[in-house]
């Protein structure tokens, strides 16, 4: 009875604990890149390779690659034929981490900007 009443208690906090790191880090209405993907029933672990993330933790150029095809597919989707030197997957940076400019748990930058200051790059997950 004693272990049985423990075995709930634990996996009560288990629960309470992903529904809060859900809460904090999918949270339907931040409009984050993350929540972007859990809105589509895509689940923390599609991304980061476990269920419960922790603190610091990122996600490798393979892993969104994997859904979203490498930087020479996104390269051609993302080609602006008006300004096709202009494209955020295909620069003078070579292939950089997709988390310099796709933030997941806080707003995404068109890293480009920072120092073309008059190409107005848009990127998804504000
Ligand atoms: C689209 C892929 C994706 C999904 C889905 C996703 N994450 Fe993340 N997560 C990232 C990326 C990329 C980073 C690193 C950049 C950042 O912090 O935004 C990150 C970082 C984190 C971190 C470390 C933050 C820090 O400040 O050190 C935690 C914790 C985390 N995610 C938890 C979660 C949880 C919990 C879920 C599910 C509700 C989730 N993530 C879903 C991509 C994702
Ligand atoms: C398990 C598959 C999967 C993984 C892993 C994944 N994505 Fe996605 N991603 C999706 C799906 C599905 C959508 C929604 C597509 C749609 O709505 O058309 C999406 C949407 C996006 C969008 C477009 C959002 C918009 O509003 O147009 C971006 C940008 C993106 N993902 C980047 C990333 C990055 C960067 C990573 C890695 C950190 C990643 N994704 C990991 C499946 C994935
Ligand atoms: C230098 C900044 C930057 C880097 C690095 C970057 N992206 Fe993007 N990404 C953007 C911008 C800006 C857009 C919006 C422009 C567009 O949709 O054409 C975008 C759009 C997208 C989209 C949605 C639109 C589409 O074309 O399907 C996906 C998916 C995506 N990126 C995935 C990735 C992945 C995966 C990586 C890493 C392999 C990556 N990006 C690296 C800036 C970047
Ligand atoms: C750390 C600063 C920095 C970042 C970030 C950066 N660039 Fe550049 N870029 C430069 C410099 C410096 C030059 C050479 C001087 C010039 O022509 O402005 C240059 C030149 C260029 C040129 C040729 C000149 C022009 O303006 O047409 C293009 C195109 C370009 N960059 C595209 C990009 C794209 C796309 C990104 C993002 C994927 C990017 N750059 C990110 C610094 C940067």
């Amino acid at each position: 009875m004693q272990n049985k009443l423990k075995l709930i208690t634990i996996l009560g906090c288990i629960l309470g604990f992903a529904c809060f790191m859900g809460l904090s880090y999918g949270g339907a209405a931040d409009g984050y890149l993350g929540s972007i993907h859990t809105n589509k029933n895509i689940r923390c672990a599609d991304c980061h390779g476990a269920a419960a993330p922790v603190k610091g933790d990122t996600v490798e150029n393979e892993v969104c690659s994997k859904c979203h095809g490498t930087y020479e597919k996104l390269a051609a989707k993302s080609m602006n034929p008006k300004i096709p030197n202009r494209n955020p997957h295909q620069s003078h940076l070579g292939e950089i981490d997709c988390v310099v400019c796709h933030m997941a748990h806080k707003p995404s930058e068109a890293y480009c900007n920072g120092c073309h200051a008059k190409f107005d790059m848009k990127i998804p997950g504000h």
